[in-house]
């Protein structure tokens, strides 16, 4: 399962090794925990159908209408930045829970909202919910997969993003009809029901976070729980060999400060430029816009709704395809083939809107360019979320990390309307296209490959990338 790595004694994580019933149970925590994922796939894609009714019952204008989208990219920048430091005093598992509520809280207000101002304040719960989620949901799921399977259980994470989207486009559909907005946002009560269940009744602890805080005796109680207890005493011997090593870099500072360690830095710079580039690719503004880009190519109305359901089933069908790939191919292999599909099509897709091409062919280039996104930038990027920080740091790297994510969400979604009207839709394309371009040279240059390799192996490269020399006593990567 892992050819070409070899296991240094001391660099297992909690739960490599398992046996195979050991990983049906960690799969089915899995699933669980990356109901998450899926929160956050809906809650954003279903405000675009809810919106065509809102408006109309509201008598709301446009900028009314687009704060309605955009304060929960706010809310969920906020709820990314706390989510780090919830995580690592309260545990993974709590933090999940109160995510859950807050899911429900925010679902329950927009269901019931009587005006616009309540309506508001419903997305920006919601919205503190999706981000918090976001930033918990890699680490988590990072913490409790066996190493061998991190990249395949990081990547669940991205699939229940695609499968929420694409759910809450077919309930748009379904009560499309009957412009039942107060029942499309009521559907997401369900799964934030079901994550709460989770957390109760089925999810252990992550028992990283509970041998870093001493508890080894539960840590160890999780492990057998999924294996035997010969395995368990050595790896935990094993995790706990290696705390000395963690607790020299970055624990003993609080909170936000972890990032500021030396040692954390290249990770953090890795971070952030990921999290930004993710969206200044200009992926959002195809998920959140399909129908008025199609409609704009020259197409009905109905046949724009019905091919935006087929763009999110393209993005569900590839993010399957990277799942696949991601612990064969390695995480860089990815992230290069889908920035280069990425560029092309940007460039053609920005020909086709300047020259005014048929609109069968601007479709074709809009599809390629979610698929390109979908087999490596979408998932890869979630992926190294929860794997390229020490354990130390891996909570506030990610809440950082995730807030930047939402932050330039935040910025492409605001600005892409009003640039595309001054500068053109196709010149728009292009300027995503040279970000992408960016991208593709400091994945090249910095970005580690971090399949296969435990979480110190993985420093290791990093800090190689940066030009650093490991620390004394590291196993090398
Ligand atoms: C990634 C992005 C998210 C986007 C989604 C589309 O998860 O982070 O912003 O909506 O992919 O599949």
């Amino acid at each position: 399962m892992v050819q070409g790595f070899s296991r240094e004694p001391g660099t297992e994580g909690p739960l490599s090794g398992i046996a195979p019933e050991g990983v049906r149970k960690v799969r089915l925590w899995a699933l669980f925990i990356a109901l998450g994922g899926f929160l956050f796939g809906f809650d954003t894609g279903v405000v675009s159908g809810a919106l065509l009714y809102i408006k109309g019952e509201f008598h709301l204008n446009s900028l009314e209408q687009s704060s309605i989208v955009s304060v929960l990219l706010i809310g969920a920048m906020l709820g990314a930045m706390g989510a780090g430091r919830a995580a690592d005093r309260l545990g993974r598992r709590k933090t999940l829970a109160i995510e859950g509520l807050l899911f429900i809280g925010g679902t329950a207000i927009l269901t019931f909202a009587p005006g616009y101002v309540v309506l508001l304040i419903g997305r920006i719960v919601l919205g503190v919910a999706v981000g918090a989620a976001s930033a918990t949901v890699p680490v988590y799921l990072s913490e409790v997969s066996p190493t061998e399977l991190r990249g395949r259980f990081l990547t669940l994470n991205q699939l229940m993003i695609t499968v929420g989207i694409l759910i809450s486009y077919l309930v748009n559909l379904a009560f499309a009809g009957s412009g039942q907005w107060r029942a499309m946002f009521a559907v997401g009560a369900i799964p934030a029901l079901l994550m709460v269940a989770g957390t109760v009744w089925l999810l252990p602890e992550s028992p990283q976070w509970l041998i870093l805080k001493g508890r080894v005796d539960k840590a160890r109680k999780v492990i057998e729980s999924v294996s035997n207890e010969e395995r368990a005493t050595h790896l935990i011997e094993r995790a706990l060999r290696r705390r000395p090593d963690e607790k020299q870099g970055a624990e003993q500072k609080k909170d936000w400060r972890v990032l500021l360690a030396p040692r954390v830095r290249p990770a953090l710079i890795v971070g952030l430029t990921l999290a930004a580039a993710q969206q200044f690719g200009g992926i959002n503004t195809i998920i959140y816009y399909a129908p008025t880009l199609i409609e704009k190519t020259g197409l009905s109305a109905t046949n724009s709704i019905f091919y935006s359901v087929a763009i999110g089933v393209i993005n569900l069908v590839m993010t399957i395809v990277a799942i696949r790939l991601v612990d064969r191919m390695g995480r860089r292999p990815l992230l290069l083939i889908s920035l280069t599909g990425m560029l092309v099509t940007l460039v053609l897709l920005g020909f086709s809107y300047v020259v005014g091409m048929s609109s069968v062919l601007s479709l074709l280039f809009m599809v390629i360019y979610i698929a390109s996104f979908a087999v490596g930038l979408g998932p890869v990027f979630w992926v190294l979320v929860g794997e390229l920080f020490p354990s130390s740091a891996r909570a506030a790297g990610s809440g950082a990390s995730t807030a930047v994510n939402w932050a330039s969400n935040f910025v492409v979604s605001l600005v892409f309307l009003p640039l595309a009207n001054v500068i053109g839709q196709g010149e728009t394309f292009w300027i995503f296209a040279v970000i992408v371009v960016f991208t593709l040279w400091f994945v090249g240059r910095y970005v580690p490959e971090t399949r296969g390799r435990e979480f110190d192996e993985v420093d290791t490269a990093l800090q190689a990338r940066f030009g650093r020399k490991p620390q004394a006593g590291r196993a090398s990567g």
